[in-house]
């Protein structure tokens, strides 16, 4: 049976492509959603994707990916904003038992210093960060 991952974008990240491109690429999310399927499937992963500007809404998608029916072996995650400052998320992190990859488009360390603290690093199995919105297909391989 393949191996299944979800991807999770947070906040704005649905305005890929609009949002500021000098930083994170002229790419809708759906484009890019559908390099990382393609990339699954040259891998044969299986991929389920999910993006909200809600909090509460990716510590439930979090949850859901281990404690439901529909589980997966592992999470991409680019949370966005949130990676600064959310507690609840790091949580629901360390409450699942599966790997999160954490996923950032932009050198975050070249940035304002508000993004060079993520609360989710330490409850991550690993980290790519900068190399654009290739970094998801990146974050496929850890699962081979
Ligand atoms: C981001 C970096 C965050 O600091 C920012 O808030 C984002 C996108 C990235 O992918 O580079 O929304 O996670």
């Amino acid at each position: 049976m393949p191996k299944r991952i979800l991807i999770i974008n947070g906040p704005n990240l649905n305005l890929l492509g609009l949002r500021e491109p000098d930083k994170y690429g002229l790419q809708t999310l759906e484009s890019v959603n559908d390099d990382i399927a393609a990339e699954a499937a040259k891998l044969e992963l299986e991929v389920g994707f999910f993006q909200s500007n809600s909090e509460g809404a990716l510590v439930t998608a979090v949850q859901d990916a281990f404690y439901s029916d529909d589980t997966y072996d592992g999470i991409i995650l680019n949370a966005g904003a949130y990676t600064h400052y959310s507690i609840a998320l790091r949580d629901a992190i360390s409450a699942i038992k599966i790997p999160v990859i954490e996923v950032h488009i932009s050198n975050v360390h070249a940035r304002e210093e508000f993004r060079h603290t993520s609360v989710i690093a330490p409850v991550c199995s690993g980290t790519i960060i900068g190399f654009g919105t290739k970094g998801y297909k990146l974050a496929l391989h850890s699962f081979l």
